[in-house]
């Protein structure tokens, strides 16, 4: 069990949570949510002993011990399998069996546990962490965004999993099926405070909602009896006769506390900059194969062709070249052979995954987004930051201190710059908080040019598939 007791922190004068406090009792699976850059993953990084924190008590028993997923890719065995017996517990270094049902679960073939681990794709390499932390037995487990390196197949075999968690879990996802299908508990970091619950994140929502409600009409009817008493005070503050009475509505007035008004939180919202496009077909693909060096071919001989409108959706599991062929389409890879065919018209828009250090860690969110501009128009800049929720300084922000969420704000911030008529998207929803991907998601289908988008959020919806199923069953 562990207990925070009062816990505050900031960064400057940016008070992220002001005096929490929350148990995590054994046994229970808490779902930790709350918006981009609310400080979850700090909270986790706090109660790692990652990241100081400015006051309040940390209680943590002795000898507790705290699973999570490491960030580095560093491996020391010649095998996956090897890799992954590396994370069981003393005691139990021989029990191969489970790191193979893990590894299994998590997608991984028999030829991959046998291969070396340096070689695997870099979601598997992440996924690997996680068996290893998985066979650790933890307990408390803190997962951070699981879901983003996983694919569909291995989110429903990991929530079955952790839903038969024996011991503490702290789970990050910005993904409700998924933490639902999972917690027992609800905790939340909403302005500044958390507020923990028994039960899903629907019941969470509901209550806050509900009581946001009550805050705001007390609000409105404290206001409406101050005003009268006020009116009281001004009308008869002259007449001797009642100036006790007078006195007393004055005194009890100051001492009433005043119900402040909730400050609106802002949700994203923003459109794609759409280039007119008055053509047909857009891009045409042919006979396009490609391999990494040394490996077997992810696709060859592709063929299919892309029209003004089209709303595609690549689909497969992780691994089988669904960001190659993103970026082979961008042209920041080069096919073995093959083409990729543009209309001299179009204008593309790539939105890389955020994993991929597309940003600079030493430039600011500013200096990011007018990289993209090309004529380098500060204030333009500055606008598309704003309507990306970096307000004033926020937007001065260095790259390397934002969370998950924020990044791919930037990322965004930087493909609606300029006016496209094809959009790349390689899962753009991933890091974003509930709100921002419904926003998100309503741009798209604002959008007026053509779409290829690389997701698993099962809200995306499909409106055309590629071409013949020739190239889904390539690409599956
Ligand atoms: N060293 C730092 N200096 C200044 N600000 C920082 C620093 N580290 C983090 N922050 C800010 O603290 C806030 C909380 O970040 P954190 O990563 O905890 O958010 P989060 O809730 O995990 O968000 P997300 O859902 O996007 O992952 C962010 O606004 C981030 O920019
Ligand atoms: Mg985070």
């Amino acid at each position: 069990m562990i207990a925070a007791e009062h816990l505050t922190k900031s960064y400057g004068s940016w008070i992220l949570f002001d005096r929490i406090s929350f148990k995590i009792n054994p046994k229970e699976r808490v779902g930790l949510v709350g918006r981009n850059g609310h400080g979850k993953t700090t909270l986790f990084r706090i109660i790692l002993g990652q990241e100081d924190y400015d006051g309040g008590v940390l209680s943590i028993p002795k000898n507790y011990r705290f699973g999570h997923v490491a960030q580095q890719l560093e491996f020391v065995e010649d095998t996956t399998l090897a890799e992954g017996m590396r994370g069981l517990p003393a005691n139990e270094k021989d029990h191969r069996w489970k790191v193979e049902k893990i590894l299994a679960g998590l997608g991984f073939s028999d030829r991959q546990m046998q291969s070396r681990p340096e070689i695997l794709s870099g979601g598997f390499q992440v996924r690997l962490n996680l068996a290893k932390t998985l066979v650790s037995e933890p307990d408390l487990l803190l997962l951070d965004e699981p879901t983003n390196y996983l694919d569909i197949t291995s989110i429903r075999w990991v929530q079955r999993f952790l839903s038969d968690w024996p011991r503490e879990l702290i789970l990050i996802t910005h993904d409700r099926g998924f933490m639902d299908g999972v917690v027992t508990h609800t905790m939340g970091i909403h302005r500044k405070k958390v507020r923990k619950i028994a039960g899903n994140t629907g019941k969470y929502y509901a209550q806050i909602a509900q009581e946001e409600e009550i805050h705001e009409k007390t609000r409105i009817k404290d206001e409406r009896k101050r005003q009268e008493v006020e009116q009281f005070i001004t009308r008869f503050r002259a007449k001797a006769r009642l100036a006790g009475l007078v006195q007393s509505r004055i005194k009890t007035l100051s001492k009433k506390q005043k119900t402040e008004k909730l400050e609106k939180i802002r949700d994203l919202e923003f459109s794609f900059n759409y280039r007119s496009f008055r053509s047909k077909q857009l891009l045409s693909v042919n006979e396009l194969s490609f391999a990494y060096p040394g490996q077997n071919p992810l696709f060859h001989d592709l063929d299919f062709s892309v029209h003004s409108a089209d709303r595609i959706c690549v689909v497969g599991p992780n691994g089988k070249g669904k960001t190659t062929l993103l970026k082979l389409l961008a042209g920041k890879l080069v096919p073995q052979s093959g083409d990729v065919t543009y209309h001299p018209d179009a204008a593309v828009g790539f939105y890389e995954q955020t994993n991929v250090h597309s940003l600079q860690d030493s430039f600011t969110v500013a200096q990011e987004v007018q990289l993209s501009l090309g004529d380098g128009d500060y204030q333009k800049a500055r606008n598309i930051c704003g309507a990306m929720l970096f307000e004033g300084d926020d937007a001065l922000k260095k790259i390397a201190v934002l969370s998950g969420g924020e990044k791919a704000r930037v990322i965004l911030g930087k493909v609606i710059a300029l006016p496209v008529n094809l959009l790349l998207l390689d899962e753009p929803t991933n890091h974003l908080d509930m709100e921002s991907a419904d926003a998100l998601l309503a741009a798209i289908d604002a959008f007026d040019g053509a779409v290829i988008l690389v997701t698993h959020n099962e809200k995306c919806t499909c409106m055309h598939w590629l071409t013949g199923s020739s190239f889904l069953k390539k690409i599956r």
